[in-house]
């Protein structure tokens, strides 16, 4: 592989449920993945538009350091660098969203008819319709995808979940492994080493998706009983679907909302997320620690992966260039979420503040080899280099 090159989508792992590629769409794809790193380095443009131009013009005209991200934010959009960088990412979105969605659209009759035949007669696909979908999610199309996760357009539809699937390559440019896995395998990793003795015999994944990052526990843990819930049926469809073509089995998926569930107090082992808190809006962040707190056994374990807070120790750039997505990717909670502090969250549903813990982890990464160029440059948001925090219950 040429080494500033992303890897070709070619590579990514095969299973029944992928969508049909033309030649042009790869290419597409190919081509954005590129575009998406690329922007990466004229990011870094930014920092130098902030340090030489911004800060000091800010403190000249008012005689005082720029206090927040917000301040910045207003103060940095008049900078032709940042104008030009942030006009291309947010295109670079649309036009993957755009890719994407067409490619899925042409065959969605021949994706939902893949998906009927593979959740045929398993009691491991429990859809519900009478679960609502959250009005923060119905509110909003994430990150720029028509429709979010829910949207239905035939019977059966698993399209919101073919796009995701085959493009969330190209947002993050490869960098989550061949089966856009590497969270969950980090987080597996993590707890088979620092935790051997913890054996969890009854796993819930809140806000699964498609599954990326459930399987690898699902494989790490195959005596174990492994609940994915999520509220788009869509996704719970394609989930199952690809699940069962990739051989796993001890997966049972449910349409659910995580901060009301049907499941009884104290009956997890671990609850997990991943890449899910800052997409819930309102109060629902604190509603489904609770419901967390509730469904766990004490000894029992939560964690959540997410892009890092905005701790007192970052620098304002750092908070400013990561909070980008809130406003131009459409991803209404990002902010909030990111300014509060996890571990007050987390006892204010009940854990013990001595229990809390932050670790750090790096997408496990087979697809590029060595994991990420040393030469390339960290743009806050592509990478996945994750905050995991969470707690044991005592
Ligand atoms: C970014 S995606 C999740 C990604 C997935 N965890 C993974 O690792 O690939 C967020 C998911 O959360 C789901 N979701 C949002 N609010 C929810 C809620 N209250 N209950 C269940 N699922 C929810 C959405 O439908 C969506 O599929």
């Amino acid at each position: 592989m040429a080494k500033n090159l992303t890897p070709v989508w070619n590579k990514m792992a095969k299973h029944a449920m992928l969508p049909e590629t033309r030649h042009d769409e790869r290419a597409r794809y190919n081509f954005l993945s590129n575009l998406n790193k690329h922007l990466a380095h004229v990011s870094q443009g930014n920092k130098v538009a902030f340090e030489k131009r911004v800060e000091p013009a800010f403190e000249k005209e008012y005689g005082r350091p720029i206090k927040d991200r917000h301040e910045l934010k207003e103060a940095i959009s008049k900078d032709a660098h940042y104008q030009i960088w942030s006009s291309l990412r947010r295109c670079t979105m649309e036009m993957r969203q755009q890719a994407g969605r067409s490619m899925v659209l042409r065959q969605a009759e021949e994706l939902a008819e893949k998906a009927r035949k593979l959740n045929e007669g398993k009691s491991t696909l429990i859809l519900n319709p009478d679960v609502e979908v959250p009005a923060y999610l119905m509110a909003v199309d994430n990150h720029l995808m028509p429709g979010s996760y829910h949207t239905e357009l035939i019977e059966g539809d698993v399209t919101p979940a073919a796009n995701y699937d085959s493009g969330v390559f190209v947002t993050t440019a490869g960098l989550l492994g061949r089966y856009n896995d590497g969270g969950g395998k980090a987080i597996t990793s993590w707890l088979k080493k620092n935790h051997p003795e913890f054996k969890p015999k009854r796993i819930l994944d809140i806000g699964c998706g498609m599954g990326h990052n459930v399987l690898p526990i699902a494989k790490a843990y195959p005596d174990a009983e492994i609940i994915a819930i999520d509220t788009g049926a869509p996704m719970l469809r394609y989930a199952h679907a690809r699940a069962i073509d990739l051989g796993i089995q001890n997966v049972t998926w449910i349409q659910a909302d995580a901060a009301k569930t049907e499941f009884e107090d104290e009956s997890f082992d671990w609850i997990q997320s991943t890449m899910f808190l800052h997409e819930t809006g309102g109060k629902s962040i604190y509603t489904i620690m609770e419901e967390i707190y509730r469904m766990l056994k004490p000894g029992g374990l939560t964690l959540h992966i997410e892009q890092p807070q905005y701790t007192d120790d970052m620098s304002l750039f750092e908070k400013f260039i990561r909070d980008w997505d809130a406003y131009y990717n459409s991803e209404p909670y990002w902010s909030k979420m990111h300014d509060i502090d996890p571990a007050e969250l987390m006892s204010e549903s009940g854990f013990r503040k001595e229990d809390f813990m932050q670790i750090g982890a790096k997408a496990e990464n087979d697809l590029v080899e060595g994991g990420e160029n040393a030469d390339e440059p960290e743009d806050y948001g592509r990478s996945p280099i994750w905050n995991v925090f969470g707690a044991f219950k005592k």
